[in-house]
């Protein structure tokens, strides 16, 4: 059995794109209040308290938008600060990056991954639902700004869309020849905006990877990561290629992760909330951090359970957040 150890804290459910397969077409998504995010002081506690304690040592901020949040870099040298932390790092858009890519570095993150589904402005404008080709050049500024600071590995995360960016996955590709950039194509899943899944379906990986071994070769790679990205290289590549397959392979029997939300709730899995816990209202409502404790341990025992059930029964969970309210 895996051990639980990877946990992923979405600090905000705020996001300043509107990508297509995250959200449905001109969804009026309800917020989170903000007096209902976790305090950077919460987080801390329930880290210290709870989650180290659990046997919790990775962790991953994610969003909505992990860069929207004032706090963010803060928080992220209170995660670097508690001497069990084996890894942090953090999922972005990129849009906010250029700015902020010294301070989180300064801050002791090293390593981040950011979103990129094209290299085309104006479809990578269609894609995240924001017009004009102002915001490509931002996140590519972005990214370069990050790879000059240092974060190694800078994974670029790509959801392949039969029909909006799979003609691209050769040239996304090749950005690992000369770049020690690692490109990682997600299986496009139905979570999020089940009317374009349901319109344009998904690309399985094998397919992308025959395209690639049929261009340049492709062998197996290796780069520090927990999640659940198959990898690979094109031979003398100086990146790698991941390859996250949800849709064509089921990883749960692999799965090492539960996931925070902005408002304190923690869910055993993406795609099921069965038995998930507001640790933000037993925190606030005076629940002793021992017994908090002994609710999250409790939880990481029924996950496997949680998993499997949900795997066997050939069925998602109930689920009621969206990607970007999750955190992916
Ligand atoms: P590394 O530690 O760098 O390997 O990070 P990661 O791949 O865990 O993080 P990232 O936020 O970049 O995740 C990429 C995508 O993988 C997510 O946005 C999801 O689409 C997918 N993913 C991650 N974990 C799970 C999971 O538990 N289940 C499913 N179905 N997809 C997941
Ligand atoms: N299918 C696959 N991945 C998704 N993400 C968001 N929505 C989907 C979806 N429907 C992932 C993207 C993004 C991260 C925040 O969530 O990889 O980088
Ligand atoms: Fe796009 Fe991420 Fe924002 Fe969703 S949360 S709209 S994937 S940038």
């Amino acid at each position: 059995m895996n051990p639980i150890d990877y946990l992923r804290i979405s600090v905000i459910d705020r996001c300043n794109f509107r990508c297509q397969y995250c959200m449905p077409e001109g969804a009026d998504l309800a917020y989170v209040l903000r007096q209902n995010w976790l305090t950077r002081q919460e987080l801390n506690r329930l880290l210290r308290e709870v989650f180290v304690p659990v046997g919790f040592t990775r962790f991953r901020l994610t969003g909505g938008e992990p860069l929207l949040r004032a706090d963010l870099v803060d928080i992220v040298a209170d995660i670097v600060a508690l001497p069990e932390t084996e890894d942090i790092s953090l999922t972005s858009n990129g849009f906010l990056l250029a700015k902020l890519a010294q301070p989180l570095w300064e801050a002791g993150l090293r390593r981040l991954n950011i979103s990129l589904d094209s290299l085309d402005a104006d479809t990578f404008a269609t894609i995240i639902g924001r017009p004009g080709a102002t915001r490509w050049n931002q996140v590519w500024a972005g990214i370069q700004a990050a790879h000059r600071v240092g974060f190694d590995p800078l994974k670029l995360n790509v959801v392949v869309i039969p029909g909006v960016n799979d003609h691209e996955v050769l040239d996304l590709a090749a950005l690992t020849l000369d770049r020690q950039w690692h490109v990682r194509f997600i299986e496009f899943m139905p979570i999020g905006n089940g009317d374009l899944f349901a319109a344009t379906g998904w690309v399985p990986s094998e397919v992308l990877r025959s395209q690639i071994r049929d261009r340049w070769g492709l062998v197996s790679g290796n780069v520090l990561g927990n999640g659940p990205a198959d990898i690979f290289q094109i031979p003398g590549a100086q990146g790698t290629l991941g390859f996250i397959s949800q849709m064509s392979e089921c990883f749960c029997d692999r799965c090492n992760r539960m996931r925070l939300s902005a408002d304190g709730w923690l869910r055993p899995c993406l795609l099921n909330e069965t038995g998930q816990i507001n640790l933000r209202e037993l925190l606030r409502g005076g629940m002793p951090l021992a017994e908090i404790r002994d609710r999250v341990a409790a939880l990481v025992w029924a996950k496997p359970e949680i998993n499997f059930k949900m795997r066997d029964s050939g069925t998602t969970g109930t689920y009621r957040r969206t990607m970007s309210q999750i955190g992916g």
